[in-house]
């Protein structure tokens, strides 16, 4: 359907490798190794040799900087509905972007914005997702994580890739329309602190409420003791409570 695909050994982080590469549409880099694999603000992702899936698609869009706010939450919905095409259920969405099954980590996406141009604005869309890693090379992992191989020992990465460029490609159709607003139901029944009791960590501040779904550009709403607060995603982290 008109994407085009490099195919890489090794690279840097394919976020930056579609970053060198000036403005793409529907181009995805695919590495099986990532030496500088980015997490959120420059924290590091965890990318061994051909174990994981780790890609990044060059996306141009129309749509107003306000409204990409739902723009990695969206992401999340098509991984989500691909691994269901595959037959994994009960994985949930932990806004902004992280992907997650029973608590642990099951992989993570990064959307950056690389400039703009006469009449759109060049988005990058990176996505890692966690396969048949070995637990030695996950050492520096500190948080909880998971493969999809124990969801489903079968699984192929290349099947994986395939079925989730695909549901990617409607969903991005879909959002490039109309905005996240039409997905709002659809979060809400993957959103893993819908009523959870959570904080929101911004530099030295936290800000403690209850999960209230997110709103129509993407912003999590946090219930507080004040009302409905929304948040958005720029300089936050969020943990539960
Ligand atoms: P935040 O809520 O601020 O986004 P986060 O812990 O999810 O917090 P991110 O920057 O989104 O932070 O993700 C990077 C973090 O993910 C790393 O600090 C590490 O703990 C974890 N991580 C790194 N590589 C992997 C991997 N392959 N699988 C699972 N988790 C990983
Ligand atoms: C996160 O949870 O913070 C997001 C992790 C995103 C990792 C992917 S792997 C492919 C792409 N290249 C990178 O350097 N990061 C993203």
């Amino acid at each position: 359907h008109g994407f085009s695909l490099d195919l890489r050994l090794i690279t840097d982080s394919t976020n930056d490798k579609l970053k060198g590469d000036g403005f793409t549409h529907n181009k995805l880099v695919v590495a099986e190794y990532q030496s500088a694999g980015r997490g959120r603000r420059g924290r590091k992702w965890v990318s061994p040799l051909a174990s994981n899936l780790y890609w990044s698609l060059g996306w141009k869009t129309q749509l107003p900087v306000q409204q990409l706010g739902g723009l990695s939450l969206i992401v999340g919905l098509a991984i989500v509905k691909a691994l269901q095409q595959l037959g994994i259920t009960g994985v949930e969405l932990k806004w902004p972007n992280d992907i997650r099954y029973q608590g642990r980590k099951l992989g993570g996406i990064l959307v950056e914005l690389s400039g703009d141009m006469v009449g759109g604005l060049q988005v990058i869309i990176g996505v890692g997702l966690n396969v048949h890693m070995a637990s030695n090379a996950a050492e520096s992992i500190e948080q909880e994580w998971i493969n999809l191989q124990e969801l489903e020992p079968t699984i192929s990465r290349q099947q994986l890739l395939i079925t989730v460029i695909q549901c990617l490609q409607d969903y991005l159709e879909r959002f490039s329309d109309g905005g996240f607003e039409s997905f709002l139901s659809e979060w809400q029944r993957y959103d893993e602190c819908l009523n959870k009791k959570v904080a929101i960590l911004q530099g030295e501040d936290v800000i403690n409420g209850i999960g209230a779904g997110v709103d129509a550009n993407g912003a999590f709403l946090l219930q507080t003791g004040k009302g409905i607060k929304p948040v958005y995603a720029g300089e936050v982290s969020l943990r539960f409570r």
